[in-house]
């Protein structure tokens, strides 16, 4: 057993894993994604029922909910970026790994964005959680010049879903392929397993 320095107690991260700050803002905003997806699949697959038009009724606030919290993560991100733990893997991996983290944060930052900016822009107004965060004009826009906000904010989301799974799926690689120690540092906060299996010694 490699000896740690920490326990996954610590708030701020550290070179051997995330810290409780980073893990809740990864796993809080991981499960209010699922939920913003369920609203969206319902809203395509089985609009006119009930069950769509309750979590339809949540796309807006969850949406800017998320888009506020990626905001405070992305801060949070910054505060710690000289004491977070390194990515497993080869050169090529590691900068792949990383590309892949600025394309995510990109993607959440501006899937919300297109759309508060369209509803404020549009002279629509903003409301969230039953607040009238923007009050709608007196002479809205027509609004069809608008739709591309829409569109990119559709395609985008779609295309974020994808890159979520493919993430998700390379974090299980890495955790019962390889057997490193990269999900552990997300899920415990440290990790007993080495980063690089192959490169370890065998006594
Ligand atoms: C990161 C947060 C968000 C995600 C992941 C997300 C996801 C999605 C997805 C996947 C769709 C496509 C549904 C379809 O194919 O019809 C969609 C549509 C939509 N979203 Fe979001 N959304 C987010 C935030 C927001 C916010 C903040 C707003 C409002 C300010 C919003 C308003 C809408 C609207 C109005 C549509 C329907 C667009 C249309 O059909 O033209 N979304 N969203």
């Amino acid at each position: 057993m490699s000896a740690t320095a920490v326990d996954g107690r610590q708030m701020s991260d550290t070179h051997e894993g995330f810290g409780i700050v980073s893990r809740t803002f990864h796993w809080g905003m991981a499960l209010l994604f699922v939920w913003q997806f369920t609203s969206a699949i319902l809203h395509v697959f089985a609009e006119d029922t009930p069950v769509a038009a309750f979590f339809w009724g949540t796309h807006y606030s969850v949406g800017f909910t998320l888009f506020v919290l990626v905001l405070l993560r992305g801060l949070w991100g910054l505060a710690n970026v000289n004491n977070r733990p390194p990515h497993a893997g080869a050169r090529f991996e590691r900068l792949a790994a990383t590309a892949g983290q600025v394309v995510l944060y990109a993607l959440m930052v501006v899937i919300p964005a297109l759309m508060i900016y369209r509803a404020v822009a549009s002279g629509r107004g903003f409301r969230v959680y039953g607040l009238q965060l923007v009050p709608p004009s007196e002479t809205p826009a027509p609004g069809s010049e608008f739709a591309v906000y829409s569109n990119a904010h559709v395609l985008l989301a779609w295309t974020f879903l994808a890159f979520i799974a493919i993430h998700a799926a390379l974090a299980l690689y890495h955790a019962f392929g390889r057997r490193d120690a990269t999900l552990d540092r997300m899920t415990k906060g440290y990790s007993e397993r080495p980063l690089n299996p192959a490169d370890a010694p065998r006594y």
